[in-house]
């Protein structure tokens, strides 16, 4: 009997680890990432939303399990009889969980926010409303932002009014454009393509249309871009 039940339990969890990988691989809550820290905060995602949906499952599997198992037999034993080694599972296991999580985000935290190596400066100026790209090492200014694929970049922002934030999905993260403060995010591009940069920041009646066109090229179709505009 006892084997019985060691053999069930340990069915019903690699069935939950099971389900949480399949979520964990196939559920994209995200849109496809395109650069290098999109796709850590993308990982992260879906691990932890993998985990939750096991831990949701086995929790709510269990507290069903228990309540028709205790209407069939209509027994309270449990309740009179504490199970030290029970209690001390359900609490041993969480805390675990929840450590692995912390050191992992805390992991993901500082590669995304780690200084990159010999980045294009890109200097974002925010207005109402508007978005203006100026590239110091080469002078250009336009009013859409170019990247080359596979080189870091450092972005930075300043408004000339209100708080406005700057978003493009792809990437990932969002940062605000303050008045009194210079923000920064730095990351890589990895993906060609063209994306779309907004505000996510309520500010003013022409907030909706604060949009910019944000074009990741391989590098010599930068350079040829960077080398147009310099000319005009
Ligand atoms: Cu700028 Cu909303």
């Amino acid at each position: 009997m006892r084997e019985r039940n060691i053999l069930l339990v340990t069915i019903l969890v690699l069935s939950l680890i099971g389900v949480g990988i399949a979520v964990a691989s196939l559920v994209r809550p995200l849109p496809q990432p395109a650069s290098d820290r999109a796709v850590l905060v993308d990982q992260l995602l879906r691990v932890f939303f993998g985990l939750a949906t096991a831990v949701f499952l086995g929790v709510e599997g269990l507290l069903v399990f228990a309540a028709v198992r205790g209407r069939l037999f209509g027994s309270s034993a449990a309740i009179s009889n504490p199970n030290p080694a029970l209690e001390l599972l359900w609490l041993a296991v969480p805390a675990a969980l929840v450590l692995v999580l912390s050191v992992y985000s805390i992991r993901v935290l500082l590669l995304i926010e780690a200084p990159r190596s010999d980045p294009l400066l890109v200097e974002i100026a925010a207005s109402q409303y508007r978005w203006e790209f100026h590239y110091p090492e080469s002078g250009v200014t336009a009013n859409e932002l170019h990247l080359p694929a596979g080189r870091p970049a450092v972005l930075t922002f300043r408004s000339s009014d209100v708080i406005h934030s700057f978003w493009v999905p792809v990437f990932g993260g969002k940062v605000d454009a303050l008045p009194d403060r210079v923000t920064s995010l730095a990351l890589t591009p990895l993906r060609t393509g063209v994306y779309q940069a907004v505000c996510a920041e309520y500010c003013g009646a022409d907030h909706a249309g604060m949009i910019a066109p944000v074009w990741v090229e391989d590098p010599a179709g930068f350079e040829q871009w960077l080398q147009s505009e310099a000319g005009d």
